[in-house]
């Protein structure tokens, strides 16, 4: 009987052991790069609406001193490295594609991959954009998007609104009233740095290669 009771607790024991050492690996992970990245993603809550309320959609100041209020706010998710790219999934997830294009280039929304702003470019006032939504034609999404997700919208639309590269073509309309059309590649969907595949236009606006500069007649 004896006996039987020692191998009982042997078992026991050994059951210990297997598992204090399973938990050791799931929470005590240890290497340094996860740690780093648990720093980097930290970002979790709110922004506190009153920092939010601070934040100026126009540059015009009574007195021309913008004194109390915060138009300088930053994006919290500055330093994760992974924000634009998961910006640049949301874009498309949550259709802003859909209005702006791909890439942001423009459509029935206006282009964001350019240097020109309708409300002011600082993180804060993109930020509000997306979640107050805009007069003419710019949804609210403050009650559908999470804030989190709204930041990363945030890190990506800052990454790609650049001034286009003095190479880049730009298609201007035939109605005068009409602005110029900048254009991104579409092929390049995935990217979060559009104006890297932006090719120089050539002086007879043919390309290398050959062939006619319009191969479609339809066009
Ligand atoms: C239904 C079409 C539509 C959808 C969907 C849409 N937008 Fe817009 N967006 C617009 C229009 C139109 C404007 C210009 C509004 C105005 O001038 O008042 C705009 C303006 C903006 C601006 C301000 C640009 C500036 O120059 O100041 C940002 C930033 C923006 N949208 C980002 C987004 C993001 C991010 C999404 C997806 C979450 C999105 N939009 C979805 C139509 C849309």
């Amino acid at each position: 009987m004896d006996s039987f009771r020692w191998t009982i607790v042997g078992i026991a024991a050994a059951i210990v052991i297997v598992v204090a050492a399973a938990l050791s690996f799931i929470l005590m992970p240890g290497a340094a790069p996860q740690a780093d990245a648990r720093v980097a993603n930290s970002y979790s809550g709110m922004v506190p609406a009153g920092q939010l309320l601070r934040v100026p959609v126009t540059g015009i100041y009574p007195g021309g001193s913008p004194a109390g209020l915060n138009p300088d706010m930053k994006n919290p998710l500055a330093h994760d490295p992974d924000a634009v790219a998961r910006g640049a999934k949301d874009f498309d997830t949550f259709n802003c594609s859909g209005c702006h294009m791909a890439h942001a280039g423009g459509g029935m929304g206006p282009a964001l991959s350019d240097a020109a702003w309708l409300y002011r470019s600082s993180d804060a006032n993109i930020y509000l954009d997306i979640a107050q939504g805009r007069g003419a034609g710019m949804p609210a999404f403050g009650a559908m998007l999470p804030d989190r997700t709204i930041w990363e919208l945030v890190a990506y639309v800052r990454s790609i609104s650049e001034k286009p590269p003095a190479t880049f073509g730009a298609t201007t309309s035939a109605n005068p009233q009409s602005p110029d059309i900048e254009q991104v590649p579409a092929g390049k969907i995935d990217t979060t740095t559009p104006w890297k595949f932006t090719e120089p236009m050539p002086p007879n606006g043919e390309k290398s290669g050959g062939g006619p500069p319009n191969a479609n007649p339809g066009n």
